[in-house]
């Protein structure tokens, strides 16, 4: 196991990230439109939906890098929308993977990890050390740790930013679609990380395309358009049988991009 502290857990009875009437508006343009949600200690949630529809914006709205126009958001039982809370203390306690991985260029991947745990954890550099090297061994990268970062595929790089992540002792990790910068020869070792931290209990919201992915690993998946959620349930359901139009619309797209692009019945000659 990592030698990390392990984040508190919250209170019985409170999920682990609770999402209230959460609006968030860009000038005029209003992006998220009322999200009610929980994740609950533990679990997987996908998120899916059209481009535009606010799904990044929502995991930005949870750890405050956007800060939403009203609602609440608790996370660990904390509400993040106070005006009083400690947010590096929030931050602390979530793990952020975007899909650019954003490593620095000039360091080594162990200084990767283990910056990041001296400056904002203030962690001593041996114990900073051992952690990253604990966790690159997690995302099966021990042998990577004093190459560039330049020197590895993105799907290792990306492995990277998600040990980085790991290495500050997060209880929840939010991902906005970790392999869509990744050529497709890459994403099954990607997944393959965030299948095991899945199995290890982590609590996760996971923006991706990814539907096999979302139907085997996820919890639950919820599907958001024009800044609302317009259905979730079981992963195997939604995916599987969605109830709405909108849902089974924008999974032909993505399940069949061609199928999706030929006319329909009504259209053709
Ligand atoms: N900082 C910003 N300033 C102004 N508008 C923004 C900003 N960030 C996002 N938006 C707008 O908010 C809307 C939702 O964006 P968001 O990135 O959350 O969508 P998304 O569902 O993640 O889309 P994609 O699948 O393309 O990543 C878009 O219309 C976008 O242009
Ligand atoms: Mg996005």
């Amino acid at each position: 196991m990592p030698t990390s502290t392990p984040a508190p857990v919250p209170a019985p009875g409170r999920s682990e990230i609770e999402i209230r009437g959460l609006h968030k508006s860009f000038g005029d343009h209003e992006v998220l439109r009322g999200i009610d949600l929980d994740v609950a200690t533990g679990e997987v949630v996908c998120v899916i939906g059209p481009s535009g529809s606010g799904k990044s914006t929502l995991l930005r709205c949870v750890n405050l890098l956007e800060e939403p126009t009203r609602g609440q958001v608790f996370v660990g039982g904390t509400e993040v929308t106070d005006l009083d809370v400690d947010i590096d203390a929030v931050r602390r306690r979530i793990g952020m993977v975007f899909q650019q991985f954003n490593l620095f260029p000039h360091v080594t991947v162990v200084e990767n990890l283990t910056l990041p745990q001296r400056r904002v954890l203030g962690r001593a550099k041996a114990h900073a050390a051992r952690v990253a090297r604990e966790n690159l061994a997690r995302v099966g990268l021990a042998e990577k740790a004093d190459a560039y970062p330049a020197q590895l595929s993105g799907g290792q790089q990306q492995r990277v930013a998600i040990a980085r992540a790991l290495a500050m002792g997060p209880a929840v990790m939010l991902f906005d679609e970790p392999t869509s910068a990744l050529d497709p020869e890459l994403v099954g070792d990607v997944l393959a990380v965030m299948r095991m931290l899945a199995a290890e209990g982590m609590t996760m919201m996971v923006v991706t395309h990814e539907m096999s992915f979302a139907r085997e690993v996820a919890d639950r998946v919820v599907f958001m358009d024009e800044g609302r959620i317009v259905e979730e349930g079981p992963a195997a359901r939604v995916v599987g049988d969605p109830r709405h139009e909108r849902t089974r619309h924008f999974l032909n797209r993505i399940l069949d991009p061609a199928a999706a692009e030929q006319p329909g019945p009504e259209k053709s000659l």
